[in-house]
């Protein structure tokens, strides 16, 4: 009998094994699935590889939401993988501001060159592992999603999905093994692509952290959680560290341009490191691991306009703007000019956007 969507047809068909995991979840996502601009819709052809991978990399530790206009973004400015091999550093760079992790930008980088070298994307997911800079999470996607390779895939949506499923009650990461296992045994040998974007999209509108709603879901019955009604505990999570709390400074330095424009000083920071190859503010040095020194770049009058505050993933960073006056971008590595009118377009990782803003705003107020 076809499934018709209806989460009532599916749980006298699931077996306690996980059989029949697959034709249910299956068949909400043919009725259910999201549009996606990176998805081809249930039953329709593969999408194109190099779209699949973008949004992929672009997904990681990002939302669906948050993704969107950088996916159109990079699409429309680079359209197919050769166009982006070709893009310069700092352009991308650029362009990948505000999406975070930026040294995921820089492999997204070296994964295109490499592909372009090749011709064409590797169909499997080795293959797929062999590129620089590509991970086993985005191999198994891509070889799944974009070849219809069976492949395991496991992000956080399915990992919270298959704990409750299967009620591992192991805390995460040390849970990982065993989820990855488990995901094995429910994974088909045809659609692999659509079940873990079925697993994705029911992890998202379904099986969510909070609050998920087990009365709507296509594998009730199969979930074991949900029979002990703990859905909602799983999976458990390593109790986090605190992160610490840095301090750091950002200079701001303007003059009047050749043109009469006024400019705002930036650097581009060095291709290693934190927030590396990005346009920046120059800073005093702060890191993960230390505070900053303080010190300005250059000798003159400084005012502190306030502080911004900025969690990253390992540390939380208060950082204080301070403004010059007068400057010049001399004995400053990586020193250049911007036009303060276009701050907007400078590409500025979060952190230093917001401390652009609160120049912005301070100048305004005069
Ligand atoms: N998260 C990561 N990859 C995804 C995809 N292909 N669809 C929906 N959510 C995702």
């Amino acid at each position: 009998m076809q499934a018709s969507g209806h989460p009532d047809d599916f749980p006298a068909r699931i077996t306690e094994t996980g059989d029949g995991v697959a034709p249910a979840l299956l068949g909400w996502y043919d009725a259910n699935a999201r549009r996606l601009p990176w998805r081809s819709h249930p039953g329709t052809p593969a999408p194109d590889p190099y779209r699949v991978w973008l949004s992929e990399v672009m997904l990681q530790q990002t939302t669906v939401a948050a993704v969107g206009p950088y996916f159109e973004k990079f699409t429309r400015t680079w359209p197919t993988v050769h166009d982006l091999a070709a893009a310069d550093d700092a352009t991308v760079m650029a362009a990948w501001a505000g999406l975070g992790y930026y040294a995921r930008a820089r492999n997204l980088l070296a994964c295109a060159r490499a592909v372009a070298q090749l011709g064409a994307f590797p169909d499997s997911e080795e293959g797929l592992r062999a590129l620089p800079g590509l991970g086993a999470y985005t191999a198994a996607a891509v070889a799944a999603i974009a070849f219809d390779r069976r492949a395991v895939v496991v992000d956080a949506n399915v990992e919270r999905v298959v704990a409750r499923l299967f009620a591992i009650d192991t805390p995460l990461p040390a849970a990982r093994p065993a989820i990855r296992a488990a995901t094995d045994t429910i994974t088909p040998a045809a659609r692999a692509g659509d079940f873990a974007q079925a697993m994705m999209d029911l992890g998202a509108t379904i099986c969510t952290v909070k609050a998920p709603r087990c009365l709507l879901c296509p594998l009730r019955g199969a979930c074991r959680a949900e029979r002990e009604g703990r859905a909602e505990t799983l999976p458990v999570k390593a109790a986090k560290k605190a992160k610490p709390q840095r301090q750091g400074r950002a200079f701001w330095i303007e003059r009047t341009g050749p043109d009469g424009a006024v400019q705002v000083l930036v650097v581009t920071r060095p291709g290693k490191g934190m927030l590396g190859g990005m346009r920046a503010l120059p800073d005093d040095g702060w890191s993960a691991r230390a505070d900053g020194h303080g010190q300005p770049p250059q000798d003159g009058t400084w005012r502190s306009a306030g502080v911004v505050r900025h969690g990253f993933t390992h540390f939380d960073l208060d950082l204080q703007l301070m403004v010059g006056e007068g400057g010049s971008a001399a004995n400053i590595p990586g020193a250049h000019w911007w036009p303060r009118a276009d701050m907007e377009n400078a590409g500025l990782p979060t952190v230093f956007a917001k401390a652009a803003r609160l120049a912005l705003a301070g100048a305004q107020e005069v």
